[in-house]
């Protein structure tokens, strides 16, 4: 049994589900929009606060360089979503092409980035939730509205409203429940006008002498930073993955990618920017609605409250697209056999899988109200930027073992893009805490036992019928 025996490409359109063609229906500018639409969230909205404290003002330079490490880690993602012609996840494209262990550990990989990443955005969600009910004179009791050990000073138990979310979450995904295109759009369009209300209302209110010291804690806090808010960025392997659906992929995939994440850092800068010019950076202690904060701070409550809510409603969408990431993750890992088949057993009725759906909901909202969420996002990243590593070292291998294979879309600069990406995206993990690193390792260790002991003999490889 062979470590990197892999999927025939034949196989793979066979027993993917939408073996006919996609339509090609998107230009530059809707993936530019679907990017956006993935990107924007509790990165932004919550962990600024947490970076703020991390790196000072200097934060603005984190976004720079946690935006780079994205720039050219989604080219080679790019690359490699476009090299195999079938729709599916990074997981499917390196069983078809680096064979089956590595895509084992990038699908493992994957399930803790999207996983965790949907409790860690029902924090982000909860945090904006109670801002805005307290508008209204509303509190959810202090035991219940974070995780424990989350605000220091305050004996917190579960972070109920997190939980909640994600199981209302799950509720419309295992009932069949998907976002659309055009409420992406609007989402995107409220997400942006919030953020750029904020913009606007901020700005007079910054006040330069917070600027200093610009950075109080050095480049390394600089680089720490970089490495937490790499959060705010994740969500824009949804733009490669669209490879398929793209009109001209190798024009359109790259302005797509390129546009949503240069947008999404220089909202980013500014943001942080005005934030840490509204509200000295040691008053980030303990908050979990950053950018709302600094507008009651300037006294602007109303406008406070138009960005509690359009922060919720930017959070949801978020949390709806991951979740369904995860799913779809088990599904495709369970089909092949590598998972049991209850991971990809349909509801009669509504066509879901269901029972995995509930499964990752479950698991994912325990999380969410236990897990304080610095911890979640480190971990989120992790596993995100592990998996990008591989993907940038799987694009210079593919194209010395397989040059034949047709590619929609090639890495402008190779092998130096691709390089720079390994580069970035270790960096950037080797600022993540050592617990962060115990438990990435556990979660590895985890991982290699079930595929040694399950998936390697469940395998539907294994079967000469095939
Ligand atoms: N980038 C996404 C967010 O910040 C995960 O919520």
């Amino acid at each position: 049994m062979n470590l990197f025996r892999t999927k025939s490409i034949e196989e793979l359109i066979r027993t993917s589900n939408q073996g006919e063609t996609l339509k090609r229906a998107l230009g530059a500018f809707d993936l530019t929009l679907l990017g956006i639409g993935a990107i924007i969230g509790t990165g932004i909205f919550v962990l600024t606060g947490q970076g703020a404290l991390t790196a000072g003002p200097a934060l603005i330079l984190s976004f720079i360089l946690a935006g780079l490490a994205c720039g050219f880690a989604a080219l080679c993602y790019a690359e490699f979503a476009s090299t195999v012609p079938v729709s599916g996840s990074v997981y499917t494209y390196t069983y078809a092409t680096m064979g089956e262990f590595p895509a084992w550990v990038i699908g493992w990989d994957l399930i803790l980035e999207y996983a965790l990443a949907v409790s860690a955005v029902s924090v982000g969600w909860s945090g904006y939730f109670q801002s805005l009910i307290s508008g209204f004179g509303l509190r959810v009791p202090a035991a219940l509205s974070a995780a424990p050990g989350a605000v220091k000073g305050v004996t917190t138990f579960f972070n109920l409203p997190a939980a909640l979310i994600v199981l209302l979450i799950t509720f419309l995904l295992s009932r069949g429940v998907r976002e659309s295109t055009r409420i992406n759009n609007i989402m995107v369009v409220i997400k942006v006008a919030v953020v750029l209300l904020f913009i606007v209302v901020g700005v007079g209110y910054v006040q330069p002498e917070n600027w200093q010291p610009f950075m109080p804690f050095g480049v390394n806090g600089i680089f720490q930073a970089a490495a937490l808010v790499f959060f705010a960025f994740i969500g824009f392997d949804a733009v490669a993955s669209a490879a398929e659906e793209t009109r001209d992929p190798a024009r359109d995939l790259p302005r797509g990618i390129l546009w949503s994440l240069a947008i999404c850092t220089l909202l980013y800068v500014i943001v942080s920017a005005i934030m840490t010019g509204i509200v000295p950076y040691p008053q980030f202690e303990g908050v979990d609605h950053p950018v709302s904060l600094a507008l009651q701070v300037a006294g602007q409550n109303w406008v406070a409250g138009f960005i509690d809510l359009g922060a919720i409603l930017g959070i949801t969408t978020v949390l709806l697209v991951m979740t369904y990431g995860q799913t779809r993750i088990f599904f495709a890992m369970s089909r092949d056999g590598l998972l049991p088949k209850m991971f990809s057993t349909v509801h009669p009725k509504y066509r879901t899988p269901y029972g995995s759906t509930w499964m990752v909901g479950t698991v994912s909202a325990l999380v969410g109200g236990l897990v304080p969420l610095g911890q979640l996002a480190e971990l989120v990243n992790i596993g995100t930027l592990a998996a990008f590593t591989l993907i940038s070292i799987a694009v210079l291998v593919l194209r010395r073992t397989r040059p034949e294979l047709p590619r929609a879309f090639r890495v402008p600069g190779s092998p130096v893009v691709p390089l720079l990406a390994v580069i970035f995206c270790v960096f950037l993990m080797l600022q993540l805490a050592w617990l962060t690193w115990a438990a990435f390792v556990i979660w590895l260790l985890i991982g290699l036992v079930i595929y040694f002991v399950y998936s390697r003999h469940h395998s539907n490889l294994n079967r000469p019928s095939r």
